[in-house]
């Protein structure tokens, strides 16, 4: 990145791929992301950063430089992700393709708060990224290797918001991508995206699992770059929102942070972060990461549980939250190693509980998509368990824009989303949350009678 400004960082940083299993360290991946050995993933280390030379980075430095860098106009500097770059592998500012990533809101939630018996509840909204959701922030670094590689085209398998996040990146950047998702079980707002944003997008007749075991023997026979969350180079972007996470909150680290867990890349990446920043002296301990998944999608609350991290558990996944559908998990190795790093835990959500924990945070305001509100769903049942104490700080990680499933929303609204497989006891939990539209004839009288009786109902 640029060496000419006041955004100059003293340091080029020296990075590799390393496998998770068995440590071999690798110049460069092969298509597919995993160890030429032993075919388990890799991770981006940074040698550097275990040393105690002039090369170890200075943390109260870092922290100036990047607080300076946010009144720079550079691209780079403007860039939530970028920002950070010293703690990301080197690169030359030609071949940075963003959109301004990151830089997204932490809000105080106090409804949800109360709700979840918490004094203060916050959430760190990635949601708010260009594209709607937090893979942008990954798709930024990644797709620029791709691109430095000299690439043409970029493929990926997703349950919709990869593949609206892959789609803009690659059109920024003038290479072709190839989208592979579940046929009826990606909202429309994101097949729309990919499609304006120019991607080929095949619609294959199977779940996200098997879009995947496809795309993989698709990058063995044509020259794709594979943008799936198995990349590393996304998990380094997807770091930084801890990183821009610590800085919102003054470099105190709160004692929880709750994730959902899909391919359980996102989990991971942000569990990187917390660990290296700790390692660089940026935060004194390590906040407990905790990993939400829906109760029809729980592969990784079922490994945990029934062998202890072990062995995956891969499930046949069903839940109405699409971002997290997914039953056989890449990353679920390397989010185990957070939870064991970090204290966490792991939960698992009803339909219902995700419905209700939604129109929740919709209620205070922000709102997001379903597989991010199995955060607040999950925290409600950790605060019950006690693993979450009263006067503990949390930060709910909502990864994607209420925007996404408007669908799943006006069902929810007018009480249809649950219909046949929810009992009537269920039901009734989320009434006082449904505010269905109402139709009336257009006339002042109807319109204010309307009014007075919503008002009379707020005051009962
Ligand atoms: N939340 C949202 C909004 C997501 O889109 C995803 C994953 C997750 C959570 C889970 O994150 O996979 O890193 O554990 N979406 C994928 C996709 C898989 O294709 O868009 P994860």
């Amino acid at each position: 990145m640029t060496n000419q400004t006041s955004s100059k960082s003293n340091s080029v940083q020296v990075s590799h791929l390393r496998c998770i299993g068995c440590s071999t360290v690798f110049e460069k991946a092969q298509q597919n992301f995993r160890c030429a050995s032993c075919d388990d993933l890799l991770e981006i280390v940074y040698p550097d950063w275990n040393t105690s030379d002039a090369t170890r980075l200075d943390a109260a430095k870092l922290r100036a430089l990047w607080r300076q860098r946010r009144t720079s106009g550079l691209p780079a500097d403007e860039s939530g992700v970028w920002r950070f770059r010293e703690l990301l592998p080197s690169f030359d500012e030609k071949d940075v393709i963003s959109l301004r990533e990151g830089n997204t809101p932490l809000y105080e939630m106090p409804g949800c708060a109360r709700i979840a018996g918490l004094p203060q509840l916050y959430a760190k909204h990635q949601g708010m990224n260009p594209t709607g959701s937090f893979k942008d922030t990954g798709m930024t670094v990644a797709a620029s290797v791709a691109r430095r590689g000299g690439f043409r085209w970029v493929a990926c398998a997703s349950t919709g918001n990869t593949s609206a996040s892959m789609a803009a990146y690659a059109a920024r950047s003038e290479m072709r991508s190839l989208v592979l998702i579940p046929e009826g079980k990606v909202s429309w707002g994101k097949l729309s995206q990919a499609l304006d944003y120019g991607a080929v997008t095949c619609q294959l007749k199977t779940d996200f699992d098997g879009c995947m075991r496809v795309l993989n023997e698709v990058i063995q026979r044509m020259p794709v770059y594979l943008l799936n969350s198995v990349n590393p180079y996304r998990l380094e972007g997807q770091k930084t929102a801890a990183i821009e996470l610590m800085e919102q909150l003054g470099w105190q680290p709160p004692d929880h942070i709750i994730v959902p867990g899909g391919n359980l890349g996102n989990s991971s990446a942000l569990g990187k972060a917390f660990i290296e920043m700790r390692q660089l002296g940026l935060i004194s301990r390590l906040p407990r990461v905790s990993i939400i998944q829906a109760a029809g999608a729980n592969p990784l609350v079922r490994t945990m549980r029934e062998n202890g991290g072990k062995e995956l558990i891969s499930v046949q996944a069903e839940t109405a939250a699409s971002a997290i559908r997914i039953g056989n998990p890449a990353s679920w190795k390397k989010a185990v190693r957070v939870l064991q790093a970090t204290g966490g835990t792991v939960e698992e959500v009803s339909e219902v509980e995700i419905a209700l924990a939604k129109a929740e945070i919709g209620a205070d305001g922000i709102g997001c998509e379903p597989a991010s509100a199995v955060t607040l769903a999950g925290l409600k049942k950790l605060v019950e368990q006690g693993f979450v104490k009263p006067g503990e700080r949390v930060i709910l990680i909502l990864t994607g824009h209420l925007l996404k499933d408007p669908e799943f929303t006006l069902k929810f609204h007018r009480g249809d989303l649950l219909t046949g497989t929810a009992s009537e006891n269920e039901v009734s939990i989320l009434r006082p949350q449904q505010r269905a539209p109402i139709v009336l004839d257009a006339t002042v009288d109807a319109v204010v009678q309307t009014l007075k009786k919503a008002d009379d109902k707020l005051e009962a």
